[in-house]
């Protein structure tokens, strides 16, 4: 029998994993207008409501505002959210916020506008030039000295699993960086996981946002095990991503199934509420995997992708600039690295391959190819080019391409393949060309 990756005991390796999650994760359709009485448990009296500009027409956001009211919670409300956060624009709205008197937050809304949310409370909570709390190298990585405000998250796409992780993803305009703040503290204190709020999404929204599931549950799958890691001095330098894990293990398995069993018929049809329950409930489980065990190459690559994206405007997101929405812009190179990396971890790829095609391909090789065409066939299924010329790059590009997914080396680091720069320029050209 092939050793256990997971059950050793060594003095040189790391032999812990550690999940953290929401105080209360609440499932189920109708789930979101239970949010005043969950803001009143949390001992709230005036919460800012973050919601992006669309769904502030909504009879969803309605609804959630007079949940809030209805408990005698006082709301203010802040649109200023942008799909993929800048670091000027999070300053901005800071601005807007900074002398309220808040006591918590509550986000509705798609992966931005929950990051949003968790930047805002951090600033509020603890005030600071954003630049100190940004991860490492482009900031300083300061954790913040304690808990932040309470803030409630209501996710309205089945996708980042925002609702469950201590990371805010965003754009350093000036640098063109994409890059996060990710402490323990800002994470959301209750998530309301509502199937209903994603019934109005539109089809590439729907097709974007599962395919990050996918791949969130793929990366974590295939990652390098929790074992793998150095031992530690003491138990704080323990870094959030802590590589593959029996339970993350468990919870892709299941994502890895749903998505392929569910996101076609969620994009074909957004009023089929068994897809639609099953998405979000992968969405979910996938984040909570993804968001202790992490995720690797095709999450590094999508940085420099989404970050330099100049000509490419999907449908469903007309915004007036140019963008790469983050499933999009993972599941496309995800096609190509999956098939340069594995066999470099050909038990779980092949086990992947098992669960989306239903065959047992048991040729190292073979393997790569059945997972390539399974995404080829996918993201042409769902409208979504399957190559990175086709959203505006050249091999004039590769460079930067490559220095960009360089930066990401704490998601490189869990890659089953130890990721060069000539790899990097391997997979890449295979996408571009
Ligand atoms: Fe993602």
């Amino acid at each position: 029998m092939a050793m256990n990756p997971y059950v050793t005991y060594s003095p040189t390796n790391d032999t812990v994993f550690v999940i953290s999650l929401p105080q209360t994760i609440k499932f189920g359709f109708g789930v979101s207008k239970e949010v005043g009485y969950e803001a009143k448990r949390l001992g709230l009296k005036r919460v800012l409501l973050v919601v992006g500009k669309k769904l502030v027409e909504s009879k969803l956001f309605e609804d959630v505002r007079q949940s809030l009211e209805n408990e005698g919670v006082a709301v203010e409300i802040n649109t200023r959210v942008r799909v993929e956060p800048e670091d000027e624009e999070l300053i901005e709205a800071y601005r807007e916020i900074k002398d309220k008197d808040l006591d918590g937050f509550v986000a509705l809304g798609g992966g931005s506008t929950i990051d949003t949310a968790k930047v805002l409370n951090l600033l509020h909570t603890y005030p600071r030039p954003i630049e100190d709390y940004i991860n490492r190298p482009v900031g300083k990585g300061i954790i913040p000295p304690g808990p932040l405000k309470p803030l409630i998250a209501i996710p309205t796409t089945a996708g980042t699993g925002s609702e469950a992780t201590s990371v805010a993803i965003l754009d350093v305009k000036q640098i063109k960086v994409k890059t996060g703040i990710s402490n323990q503290y800002m994470r959301p204190t209750v998530a309301l996981i509502d199937p209903f709020t994603t019934l109005s999404l539109p089809p590439m929204v729907t097709a974007s946002s599962g395919l990050d599931v996918l791949n969130h549950a793929i990366e974590s799958f295939t990652s390098r095990p929790y074992t793998s890691k150095p031992a530690l001095k003491n138990p704080g330098e323990r870094p959030v991503y802590s590589g593959a894990t029996p339970l993350g293990d468990m919870l892709a398995r299941q994502a890895i199934e749903w998505v392929h069993k569910y996101l076609r018929r969620a994009f074909g049809d957004p009023y089929d509420l068994e897809a639609r329950y099953y998405m979000m409930l992968g969405a979910s489980i996938a984040g909570v995997g993804f968001g202790h065990v992490g995720v690797h190459i095709p999450h590094s690559m999508a940085y420099p992708i989404a970050g330099m994206v100049r000509n490419y405007y999907p449908q469903d997101y007309e915004f007036g600039y140019p963008i790469a929405p983050h499933g999009i812009s993972t599941a496309i190179p995800a096609a190509y690295a999956f098939r340069y990396i594995a066999s470099y971890n050909h038990a779980k790829f092949k086990e992947v391959v098992r669960i989306l095609t239903g065959k047992e391909v048991e040729n190292v090789r073979e393997v790569g190819e059945s997972l390539f065409e399974y995404y080829i066939k996918l993201l042409e299924d769902l409208h979504v080019p399957t190559n990175l010329r086709d959203i505006g790059f050249t091999s004039a590009d590769l460079d930067s391409l490559v220095e960009g997914t360089l930066k990401q080396q704490r998601l490189l680091a869990q890659s089953p393949k130890t990721i060069t720069k000539k790899d990097l320029e391997k997979i890449f050209l295979d996408a571009i060309s």
